[in-house]
């Protein structure tokens, strides 16, 4: 029995309310069983509100809209991306394009792009972007894939593709073999690869934190953003977790933990396994601070076959 006809089947002879009720309640423990489990504070916040809590992964649909209200300011990697944009032949490739922080500027300078995401809500969410950011697209045209980058296989070769965000931590060792791979395989012989990489684990001596609260907006209504950045050096983990409170005329209406773990490989690790795929990173840009997602330690590499 799949979990709606489960669902339908205990509602039988209950009151409007109580079934409402109890599809909240089992919603919440789909969400909270499904997602990875928060670290550090994030993990106490979560003891608190107990099962009160939603806990969703931040890729999925609602954490896709997530992502985007609190990316919209976050310039980080923008200003790099587009000078080495400048002059490309054909279109850049943008993979983990996510709801467009690098696909918009890019069309924007009036460059052609292939815009890839393993998340159909991001893309749904870039598209409308697209559109209603259509008078300054410059006859620029932009292709959305929905796609993984770690097997992804395109029609064309690029001069420049492009990761950004560190989205490079969401895959594990041998994924990241597979993505190089790829990203070789529709290289032109003269493209380059541009991606981000974080080396504050290494800085770590010991388990840190960094906790910062945004403001934004969930639909119609108010919202803050808690974010908690948990790094164990000592355990090789670094966890993001955003509690959403959602504000309507004053009081807070709704609690949403969105939690991403990711994989910790230094800058160095990764030109070394770049290196094995047969990408030589040709410069390293340390990445100025300033936008929201934005992190100490950040470095843009530059790679050619
Ligand atoms: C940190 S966001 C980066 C989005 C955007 N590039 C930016 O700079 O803001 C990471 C993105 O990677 C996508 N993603 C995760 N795993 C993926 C995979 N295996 N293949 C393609 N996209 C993936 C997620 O859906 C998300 O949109």
């Amino acid at each position: 029995m799949n979990s709606a006809t489960n669902s339908a089947a205990k509602s039988a002879g209950k009151s409007g309310n109580e079934q409402r009720g109890e599809e909240r309640r089992e919603e919440r423990e789909r969400a909270v069983t499904t997602a990875v489990q928060p670290t550090g504070t994030a993990a106490r916040i979560l003891e608190v509100f107990g099962e009160h809590l939603p806990v969703r992964d931040i890729y999925s649909p609602e954490g896709s809209r997530l992502y985007d209200v609190i990316t919209r300011d976050d310039h980080s990697e923008v200003r790099e991306i587009l000078r080495a944009a400048r002059g490309c032949a054909g279109p850049v490739l943008d993979l983990a394009c996510g709801s467009g922080r690098l696909t918009l500027p890019l069309r924007a300078l009036g460059q052609d792009v292939v815009a890839l995401d393993s998340a159909p809500e991001m893309l749904r969410i870039l598209g409308e972007r697209l559109a209603a950011d259509g008078a300054r697209r410059s006859g620029a045209e932009v292709r959305l894939v929905e796609g993984d980058m770690t097997s992804f296989s395109l029609d064309l070769s690029f001069d420049l593709v492009v990761l950004g965000a560190t989205s490079v931590t969401l895959l594990d060792a041998p994924s990241r073999a597979r993505l190089f791979a790829r990203v070789r395989e529709h290289l032109a012989p003269t493209g380059r690869f541009l991606l981000s990489a974080t080396d504050h684990l290494e800085r770590a001596a010991r388990p840190t934190e960094r906790i910062r609260l945004l403001t934004g907006e969930n639909g119609p209504d108010q919202a803050l953003h808690l974010m908690v950045e948990h790094l164990d050096p000592l355990a090789g983990t670094r966890s993001i977790s955003i509690l959403r409170q959602t504000v309507r005329a004053g009081e807070v209406v709704a609690n949403e933990l969105f939690v991403s773990r990711v994989h910790t490989v230094s800058s160095a690790e990764l030109s070394d396994e770049l290196d094995a795929a047969g990408l030589r990173v040709t410069a390293r840009h340390p990445l100025a601070t300033g936008g929201p997602g934005d992190a100490p330690g950040v470095v843009l590499l530059e790679c050619v076959r």
